[in-house]
């Protein structure tokens, strides 16, 4: 798992990977920040956790990302997770992962690539939002999708309220999709990936 903050995707990966019967075991947490919640909640589980920031390396990039594909391969890791990375993939790391790294966004891609998903979302009037599971590749926010959940986006919303509903459904799709894949099924869409969608609430509150 790469992280840079919070956790709460970690969080949700480590509560279904406490099933014996889940396809996956999370190994290595690896933040590019000290200090951050994710990586007190690995120690919690008793995970193991290294940061590797990416400050030390100044501007170089590609040493960054090395040193990250050597512990990956040191703790024999076969799948990597990005949760909340906040830092953008070289070539590199990307090529010695492909079709082994999976990243979560927050909207339906290909709709809100980027960042401020929510806020734009809430700009453009979409009446449906949500998240997105996909295999990384060199395309910023682009790649197989794995997974996806919609929200409907409610007439009182927030950011932070549509951020919340979003969030939550984050934490049911990724383990879905991180299922999927270490189970060996993501690989033959549609029956391999998945959709989720709420219901609408059956009354809504109109402003
Ligand atoms: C999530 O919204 C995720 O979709 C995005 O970054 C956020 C990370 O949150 N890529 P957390 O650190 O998992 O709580």
């Amino acid at each position: 798992m790469l992280i840079s903050g919070r956790g709460s995707n970690l969080a949700a990966l480590l509560a279904a990977a406490g099933d014996p019967a889940f396809p996956a075991v999370i190994e290595l947490v690896v933040s590019n920040r000290q200090g951050v919640a994710g990586l007190a909640g690995a120690s919690a589980a008793g995970v193991a956790s290294m940061v590797i920031e990416h400050r030390s390396f100044r501007d170089d990039r590609a040493s960054h990302e090395a040193a990250i594909d050597t512990a990956l391969r040191n703790a024999g890791i076969e799948l990597v997770c990005l949760a909340g990375y906040m830092r953008l993939l070289t070539p590199f790391l990307v090529t010695a992962w492909a079709g082994r790294m999976l990243n979560i966004h927050p909207s339906l891609l290909p709709a809100f690539p980027g960042l401020n998903t929510h806020a734009r979302a809430l700009a453009a009037g979409v009446k449906l939002h949500g998240c997105t599971v996909h295999l990384v590749t060199n395309a910023t926010d682009e790649g197989p999708i794995l997974a996806q959940a919609a929200v409907p986006v409610l007439p009182d919303d927030t950011e932070a309220s549509l951020a919340a509903r979003v969030l939550a459904q984050e934490h049911v799709i990724y383990p879905l999709a991180l299922r999927l894949l270490a189970g060996g099924n993501a690989g033959t869409p549609p029956s391999g990936s998945a959709a989720l969608c709420n219901p609408l609430p059956t009354r809504l509150r109109v402003a």
